[in-house]
Formats: structure tokens, sequence, C-alpha cells
């Protein structure tokens, strides 16, 4: 299910590293996925260092290469993607009550709910603009918009047409990621 029905292992790659390494489940390319922005963000709150407050949103890679002059062509196509991350022990937490959260701005705390979005993403309405956060998405059977409109990857998720099994399978495998 993760290498071929869901597509996971497409970025995050179950092959082994390039020094033989176990697999490091990242291709270290980057993408835009879609993940809405977090309304609990601090940062928005942040005005000394951010004045944009809530407006704000994260260029990723593409903020980057704008600010070199060689690379500035190249920023366009390149915001709103984030570096794929490995996703060894990313179910790990120091207690089994430990809050977790997930993606480059923390809007999902649930592996469940990652999943559901990579599969749905594409397939649910538009949230109401009052609903923001994982949890509401996820009792509404919506989804905000992206934190970044531009360059959202549609070719390989968004509408994984899996089974709620499939998706409580695929939450099972990333809990077998976690070190002794
Ligand atoms: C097109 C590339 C791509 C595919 C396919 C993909 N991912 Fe990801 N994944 C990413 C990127 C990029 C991020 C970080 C996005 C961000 O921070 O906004 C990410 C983040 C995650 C995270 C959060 C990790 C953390 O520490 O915050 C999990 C969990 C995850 N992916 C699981 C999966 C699963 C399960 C699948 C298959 C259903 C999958 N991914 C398919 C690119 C991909």
């Amino acid at each position: 299910m993760f290498e071929d029905g869901a597509k996971c292992a497409e970025c995050h790659s179950t092959d082994a590293g390039p020094n033989g390494e176990p697999a490091l489940l990242t291709d270290f390319t980057y993408d835009n996925i879609g993940v809405p922005a977090n309304p609990e963000n601090p940062w928005y709150q942040q005005d000394a260092f951010n004045p944009d407050g809530r407006d704000w949103i994260d260029p990723g890679l593409g903020g980057f290469l704008a600010t070199d002059l060689v690379y500035a062509p190249y920023a366009p196509a390149q915001i709103g993607k984030q570096k794929v991350p490995t996703l060894r022990n990313v179910d790990a937490r120091h207690s089994p009550v430990t809050a977790k959260s997930y993606m480059h701005n923390g809007f999902f705390k649930t592996l469940e709910g990652v999943v559901r979005f990579y599969n749905t993403r594409d397939v649910w309405p538009r949230c109401a603009p009052d609903l923001r956060t994982e949890a509401q998405a996820l009792a509404n059977k919506c989804w905000p918009a992206p934190e970044v409109a531009q360059n959202v990857n549609t070719d390989e998720l968004g509408n994984l047409e899996l089974t709620p099994a499939d998706e409580a399978a695929l939450v099972a495998y990333l809990k077998t990621l976690t070190d002794e």
C-alpha cells in the first residue's frame, strides 16, 4: 500500500540510501502538497517579527531562492514547496499522551488526519471560512484552502480512492517506524 496503492514511496522513498543505509523515507525533493494554514501557529501573533500577522504565508523553497540573484528566476515554480521529511520516528513521543503535530506548520495533529488528507484532499469540498483546524475539517468532511495555492501537486495525491481499512493500514505502518 505504501509503495504502490497510495504512492507514498514516490516521495518517502523505501529504497536503500546512497551508502546502503536502510530506507531514509525521503527522496530529498520538495513539494507543495497543499497543507492548509495552521490557525494555531503562534507565529501569527508575533507582531515584532511578523508584521503580516495572519496574512503571512510560508513561501517554502521559493522564498529562499528569491533571496539569491542567481536563483531568483527559479523561485516562482518553487513557491510553497517544502522538503519531503523522513518518516522515521514519525509517531515517536515522550509518553503515550505527548501531543504531536505534523507538516511544516503543524496543521495536522494525528496521522489519521494526514492519511485522510492524502486520500481526500481533492474529493472533500472546501471548508467554510470558520472551519480551520484539522479537527473541524475531519468532523465536517471538508478541507480548508492550502496555505500556498501555487504549485500544489495534484499528480500523486489528493484522490487516492483508499477505503477506511486501507487508511488504517497505512497509519498502522507509519506507527512501526518508531525506533526502540
Ligand atoms: C508528492 C510527494 C509526496 C507523496 C506522494 C507523499 N508525501 Fe508525505 N510529505 C511530502 C511533503 C513535501 C511533506 C511535507 C509537507 C509540508 O510540510 O507542508 C510530507 C509530509 C508527510 C508527513 C508529516 C511528517 C512530519 O514529520 O511532519 C507524513 C506523516 C507523511 N508525509 C506521510 C505520507 C503518506 C502516508 C503518504 C502516502 C499516502 C505520503 N506521505 C505521500 C511529500 C509527499
